[in-house]
């Protein structure tokens, strides 16, 4: 079995969307260590935090939460969760909605929101695009895409999270002045990125200076950052501002 550069197996085929077409997901949905009746039972317990699947367009996702926020933010990719609960858990009048397919990482998700009893998380867990297809236009104030999967080989760049048509997806949903917030350890994943994002007329780069794209103020980190670290790789932390 190949590697992808973030330490998973490759995988043996694209995954498919409910609507039959190929999606963005090519990760495992299942590691070691889960069996199937405890994957039943995260199912069950995913209960009233999960966004039922499906293709319909969804409500203002403010309507998702009891609180009614006055911002909502995406995170995409969340992994373990150790971001997005740090978050929400500082930030209880956002709402936060976190998207994971891979089970292992949303059972963590689901001991930490349990155990702090986070009313402002709602969970995805299926491919993101798939939700970001239902959202309403203009109803997300902010987006995190952090160190998604790399897919350093040249021939399986094509499945990177970040592509134009994914871009002008996130724009459509992002607010006009809202932001989708970007990191990763690998060079060519941010040159990537940087290349595509300014070639959109929805997005405008908000670095002034190196010190803006060389690490956030305040962030929590990530286990992904935290391995690149270790690994003693740098990282690029890029900001980009939805455009009116
Ligand atoms: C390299 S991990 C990074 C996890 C976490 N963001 C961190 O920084 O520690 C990338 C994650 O993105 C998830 N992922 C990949 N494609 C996805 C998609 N289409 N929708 C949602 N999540 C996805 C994977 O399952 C994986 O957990």
């Amino acid at each position: 079995v190949g590697k992808d550069g973030s330490g998973r197996p490759a995988p043996r085929g694209a995954f498919l969307t409910e609507a039959g077409r190929e999606g963005a997901f090519y990760g495992r949905r299942r590691g070691k260590g889960l069996r199937q009746g405890q994957a039943k039972r995260l199912d069950e317990a995913l209960g009233q935090w999960r966004i039922e699947s499906g293709s319909d367009p969804l409500p203002d996702p403010v309507t998702l939460f009891p609180h009614r926020p006055a911002q909502v933010y995406l995170e995409i990719g969340f992994g373990g969760g150790e971001h997005l609960a740090t978050l929400a858990a500082a930030h209880p009048d956002i709402g936060f909605i976190g998207c994971e397919p891979f089970v292992n990482g949303m059972a963590k998700l689901l001991g930490l929101v349990e155990e702090r009893d986070l009313g402002n998380v709602r969970l995805w867990d299926q491919d993101a695009t798939m939700l970001v297809a239902r959202l309403p236009k203009a109803s997300i104030d902010r987006i995190y895409l952090l160190y998604p999967d790399p897919w350093p080989k040249r021939r399986q760049r094509k499945r990177r999270f970040v592509s134009d048509e994914r871009l002008g997806a996130l724009a459509g949903i992002l607010k006009p002045g809202g932001e989708l917030r970007f990191a990763t350890d690998i060079d060519d994943y941010a040159g990537w990125t940087l290349a595509r994002a300014l070639r959109s007329a929805d997005f405008a780069w908000t670095a002034q200076g190196q010190a803006d794209w060389r690490a956030w103020d305040g962030w929590p980190g990530s286990r992904y950052e935290a391995k690149a670290r270790r690994e003693g790789r740098g990282s690029a932390y890029l900001v980009f501002r939805r455009e009116p």
